[in-house]
């Protein structure tokens, strides 16, 4: 079956902007703008142009210079904020005017304090004006999953009448369920006339964690763009990530018959450069692009990564632009992977030598989080002199570690002397019963 093309609309810029921390002036935006070009993502909100001057001069200069993707400025449902919209877009490649206006009882009673049919008149004059200026033109009816059914359809097939190209269904608040709001897409799909025209596309923010799992819930009902942003940043607990979704139907193809123009080798650096510009860390379990995201620590899983990446890797770091796996050395690792550390730092030891090293190891793992080569290499000194052989050939290493050792890393012609902890003192340390073991199923064990 031929997959289904999702067309990706990052607003990184505009949404993700809006996070507390996030905003970025015009060169950054246009950095990055860049960079999502490279990534390959199909539509670029570059920002909302009524809201300030940098945000007017970024979406224009990001028109000006970005001419693959579509370029994206946001609108409320009104006359100068679409005017100004196009002003900021008008020499785009390939503009769109992005119109919204909430239609939730709550909003319109406590934010706009207007009638439905106040609503639906402003949402259907909104994007006439828009179409006027604008071929391309997408509406958002704002907190749509609590919107009522049967207005949230009439203001869909008003729009739809208005020459809207695009019907975005945004979960404004994070409120909806995954079954539910593939439920709603299906919902506007069977029930609104014309709709058939128009893409329909998901919007979901991220406060009970589903954003990811309710886009792709929306793709499986029938939409065929989902906006997203770099890291999942977003107002409050962000919008859905868009690296979990594009990745998601690239390693699930069986799952989802979907495919998207996204580059994946460009996530990881994307999600570096938006982390540098912002100054806001990722979290280093998140999804993807996270430090620890192809990190390895417990004995069990890396010995098996150092057997075959594939008992722990559903992706490989380089499919998403991760330079290589990283097997970070704990108290939780295995001999494997010491001796795995050892040889690329040039060592290599008989099995009763390394599990010499082991038990220090052990010991000092349990005193300082990570070890680090220079505390090995202090170790392997005190322990057994520094008797160094030449480092393992690349191609005889694992491929997740191989380009680690290959990666250009100097390793030092002879053992550098660096202090341990000071309370830490090789000499003296108990005897690990486990210190005499032979077997595979030994091995296993060890460390875990
Ligand atoms: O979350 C939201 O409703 C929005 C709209 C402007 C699309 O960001
Ligand atoms: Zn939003």
């Amino acid at each position: 079956m031929e997959p289904v093309r999702i067309t990706i609309f990052d607003t990184t810029l505009r949404d993700g902007e809006q996070s507390p921390g996030c905003s970025m002036n015009v060169p950054e935006k246009l950095r990055m703008a860049h960079q999502l070009d490279r990534l390959g993502v199909d539509v670029i909100e570059a920002g909302f142009p009524i809201a300030s001057e940098g945000d007017f001069a970024a979406v224009q200069a990001i028109a000006a210079v970005i001419r693959r993707p579509i370029i994206a400025g946001l609108a409320r449902a009104c006359r100068p904020d679409i005017e100004r919209a196009w002003q900021a877009l008008k020499d785009a490649s390939r503009p769109r005017i992005h119109v919204f206006l909430a239609t939730s009882d709550i909003h319109l009673k406590y934010k706009l304090r207007i009638s439905r049919q106040q609503c639906l008149e402003q949402a259907r004059d909104a994007v006439r004006l828009a179409k006027s200026l604008c071929q391309d033109v997408e509406f958002s009816p704002e907190d749509a999953t609590r919107t009522d059914l049967e207005f949230l359809l009439q203001i869909v097939q008003a729009v739809v009448e208005a020459g809207a190209t695009t019907v975005n269904i945004p979960d404004t608040v994070g409120y909806s369920m995954p079954a539910e709001f593939g439920e709603l897409i299906q919902t506007i799909r069977q029930r609104v006339p014309g709709i058939e025209k128009v893409t329909i596309s998901a919007h979901c923010h991220n406060d009970l964690g589903l954003a990811v799992a309710n886009s792709l819930s929306a793709v499986a009902a029938g939409a065929r763009q989902v906006e997203c942003t770099i890291n999942g940043i977003g107002e409050r607990a962000g919008n859905a990530s868009l690296e979990e979704i594009v990745m998601a139907a690239r390693v699930r193809p069986d799952r989802y018959v979907y495919k998207t123009e996204v580059v994946s080798e460009q996530l990881f650096p994307a999600s570096q450069m938006l982390s540098e510009i912002t100054g806001v860390p990722v979290q280093p379990n998140k999804a993807i692009i996270g430090r620890n995201a192809f990190a390895h620590e417990a004995g069990i899983h890396q010995d098996g990564m150092l057997k075959n990446p594939l008992t722990y890797e559903i992706m490989t770091p380089r499919s998403v632009g991760v330079p290589d796996s990283t097997l970070v050395l704990g108290k939780h690792s295995g001999r494997h992977a010491l001796n795995l550390r050892c040889e690329q730092l040039g060592f290599q030891f008989e099995r009763r030598e390394l599990d010499e090293i082991y038990r220090k190891f052990v010991v000092l793992a349990d005193k300082i989080k990570h070890v680090e080569d220079h505390h090995l290499m202090e170790l392997i000194r005190q322990t057994h002199g520094g008797r160094r052989i030449p480092p393992a050939p690349v191609a005889d290493l694992p491929l997740a570690i191989a380009a680690a050792a290959g990666s250009g890393r100097d390793y030092p012609q002879k053992p550098l002397s660096f202090p341990l902890p000071a309370e830490f003192s090789p000499s003296g340390l108990p005897l690990n019963p486990m210190a005499e073991h032979h077997s595979e199923q030994e091995d296993y064990l060890w460390g875990v």
